[in-house]
């Protein structure tokens, strides 16, 4: 954009006077000044200090295909000149909106042939709730109401979001969750389950479902929702018999089965959906983040035909957003998911790019800090512990991740910290070299970190 101040120092002043930023200590920010993103090109964004970094977040876990993608800007521009705006309530749509849902329904999986536009994930996981209240109202159920997620889960921020996630500090922050939200333990195999066989864990962490529909009473448990790869809770990988012991017991109770693909969707684990990769069938899925690789705000829940089935017959759902199907949102997600199936992106990191990162993080499963790698196609996680032999973990955990993201920031690399988890989920164009510039630099911040912890 036209620069409207100079230099960073004033950059800073103003976004300090004028500007509160989201999942920030405000005082920690004032103190040390915001960094200034100017722009971005591939897998690289620059600062306004002319620093050029390697992205390893693709943002938000979201710019799928890189920055500065001419296609979608050309599609963008395009879609602003000729119609900016028209809804999508009152009996119409535009052109884009439905091309899109036609577009989806062809991606996703079978039987998943409708969706409902958002602008956000948060929204999305809204809308799903507002659709498994009506769901079970209209079959006549309406005793079920409560939603079942997991300790550490993460699906959104609004109210309704940090309800269904289990955010502790989201929920000190205020009276959450609301009555008819319920938790259970996250799959975290290498901190909760010491030397257990995985899939013995898994299948352990799974039943943890079944014994909670049964202390709630199973007539009212209306869904369960999960993420098949936890992205803000750590990375967090289930064993491979997870996923299929949760749709098991799903299916036993009649409980609708929601998949939260916001990160895992559009290709993040090497299939089209983490559900794919993960060997489940949801009832419901809500994607964002990658379904516009980040270039617009959207998001949608895709709905299986049954639910559709029992909700369309029934009257007026009274659900919507201004921006649900917003045309030029929709006009560049149609753009983005049409290059992910049309150059073979997500078959890249099923077959190529993805193996040649799993390979090279596990590589840093050796360094002295590191206790367990764990990912699956361009999405890794890497627990710093205190004692890998004994898993002695940092006390207070969290310093020590922060630790090594603040020397990720002063080497122009962008790793994220959850806990003292070193977070990976870089853009899907990513190419090989870039991938070992970017260990390269997660190595160096690694050692770093170890001498200050006085781990080497
Ligand atoms: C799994 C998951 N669900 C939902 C959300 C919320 O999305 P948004 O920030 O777009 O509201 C996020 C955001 O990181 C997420 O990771």
């Amino acid at each position: 954009m036209n620069l409207v101040f100079n230099s960073t120092s004033e950059w800073q002043r103003e976004d300090r006077d004028h500007h509160l930023h989201p999942f920030t200590d405000i005082a920690q920010l004032n103190a040390k000044g915001v960094r200034v993103i100017t722009h971005g090109e591939g897998v690289y964004i620059w600062d306004s200090e002319g620093n050029k970094i390697i992205d390893g977040m693709a943002g938000l876990w979201c710019v799928n295909l890189g920055y500065g993608r001419k296609e979608l800007i050309e599609v963008a521009t395009k879609q602003m000149s000729e119609l900016a705006f028209y809804n999508t309530f009152f009996m119409t749509t535009t052109t884009p909106a439905t091309a899109l849902a036609s577009l989806l329904a062809e991606v996703t999986p079978e039987g998943m042939n409708h969706v409902f536009y958002g602008c956000s994930g948060s929204e999305s996981n809204d809308t799903v709730v507002r659709l498994v209240w009506r769901y079970w109202d209209v079959k006549g159920e309406p005793k079920r109401k409560t939603i079942i997620g997991r300790n550490n889960g993460y699906h959104g921020s609004t109210v309704i979001g940090a309800c269904l996630g289990g955010m502790g500090g989201m929920h000190k922050q205020g009276p959450l969750p609301y009555p008819g939200f319920a938790h259970i333990d996250q799959p975290h195999w290498y901190i909760n389950a010491g030397d257990m066989d995985p899939d013995e864990y898994g299948l352990l962490a799974a039943r943890q479902l079944e014994d909670k529909i049964l202390e709630l009473g199973p007539d009212t448990v209306a869904a369960f929702i999960g993420e098949p790869i936890q992205g803000a809770g750590g990375v967090v990988v289930p064993p491979d018999s997870y996923w299929p012991e949760i749709q098991r017991i799903c299916r036993k109770y009649g409980i609708l089965l929601i998949s939260d693909e916001v990160i895992c969707g559009f290709g993040r684990t090497g299939e089209w959906f983490g559900c794919q990769s993960f060997g489940f069938e949801p009832d419901m899925m809500t994607m964002a983040k990658g379904m516009s690789s980040g270039y617009q705000p959207i998001s949608g829940v895709m709905v299986r035909q049954h639910i559709v089935d029992a909700i369309a017959p029934t009257g007026e759902f009274y659900h919507g957003y201004t921006y649900s199907g917003h045309p030029v949102a929709t006009a560049v997600a149609h753009a983005n998911i049409s290059i992910l199936r049309d150059e073979g992106v997500i078959e890249r990191v099923k077959k190529d790019i993805g193996p040649y990162f799993q390979a090279k993080v596990r590589e840093l499963g050796d360094h002295p800090l590191v206790g367990n790698v764990r990912g699956r196609g361009l999405i890794a996680g890497m627990e710093l512990m205190k004692n890998k032999k004994t898993r002695e973990r940092f006390d207070p955990v969290g310093k020590t991740g922060l630790i090594c993201r603040n020397h990720c920031f002063e080497n122009n690399i962008i790793m994220r910290a959850t806990g003292d988890a070193m977070l990976l989920s870089p853009p899907l164009v990513i190419s090989r070299d870039e991938v070992d510039e970017l260990f390269e630099k997660a190595k160096m911040c690694l050692d770093m970190t170890a001498r200050d912890v006085g781990v080497i």
